[in-house]
């Protein structure tokens, strides 16, 4: 696991953006996978600053990591609206280049089938950016979930719902249960990239970065996978105790 300390939530954006952009020039029609929230809002900003400076990503295709079951896609906080608005608008990804779960499906165990071969329709994810829940989940893969699931519902842990609530009116309004991909799609990614910034997020980095694989700590499961990045800002890079991470800023010397 390869982990990248940078000054701020700015410059998380930056790096991240910078491995978006690195694995476009190899293949324009990039399989991004996106998560939502607040992490990884600053490396939008930036893929969208590299679209200004003439980089095209009409090709790239996106894959979502998960969905609230039961809100309506137009409502702003379902997480179709935040592709579309905070990703899909900003870089010019056509509509049809969107696989976002359906989280309205009747039968929501056949929606998630039908999003994993659609993802498998693609040839798979290419990049698969991630942010990381204060209790370790990844996409909304609560403490507990097992490392070999897949693309299901599941239900929201309380801290996450609380976590949450700022998107919503009320926080009885954030749903319970989502439709989120399982750990072990997430990891038939050929990249993972974790951001994370904010002292908030320290513990949750340690245990994942330097804790026990265990699915106590769902993002501890990047430690197993082959090509893995966590690009954290120092606030969040505070409950690291190894040295030898690299820093970004350094023009990727290896601190220690
Ligand atoms: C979002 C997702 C979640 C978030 C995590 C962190 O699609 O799957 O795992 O990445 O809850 O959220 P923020 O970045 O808002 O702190």
């Amino acid at each position: 696991m390869d982990v990248v300390i940078v000054e701020d939530q700015e410059s998380l954006g930056t790096f991240a953006a910078s491995l978006v952009v690195e694995g476009m020039r190899t293949d324009p029609g990039l399989v991004l996978g996106v998560a939502t929230g607040s992490s990884p809002v600053t490396t939008y900003r930036a893929l969208a600053a590299a679209r200004m400076g003439g980089l095209d990503f009409s090709h790239v295709r996106c894959v979502a990591l998960d969905e609230y079951v039961g809100i309506p896609v137009s409502d702003p906080a379902s997480y179709h609206s935040f592709v579309r608005r905070e990703i899909a608008v900003p870089l010019g990804i056509p509509p049809e280049s969107l696989l976002v779960p359906d989280g309205n499906a009747p039968d929501l165990a056949a929606a998630g089938t039908a999003f994993e071969d659609a993802v498998r329709g693609l040839g798979g994810v290419g990049i698969q950016l991630l942010g990381i829940g204060r209790n370790g989940h990844v996409g909304f893969n609560e403490p507990g979930s097992p490392f070999g699931s897949r693309t299901r519902v599941a239900v929201l842990s309380e801290t996450t719902r609380a976590d949450n609530a700022r998107f919503f009116a009320r926080p009885d309004d954030v749903p319970t249960h989502c439709l989120t991909q399982g750990l072990g799609t997430i990891l038939d990614a050929a990249r993972l990239v974790l951001v994370a910034s904010g002292s908030h997020k320290a513990e949750a980095v340690a245990r994942a970065v330097e804790g026990p694989v265990s699915e106590a700590c769902p993002a501890s499961v990047l430690q197993r996978h082959p090509d893995a990045t966590v690009v954290v800002d120092r606030d969040a890079a505070a409950g690291l105790k190894r040295t030898g991470r690299r820093h970004a800023s350094l023009g990727g010397d290896w601190l220690d």
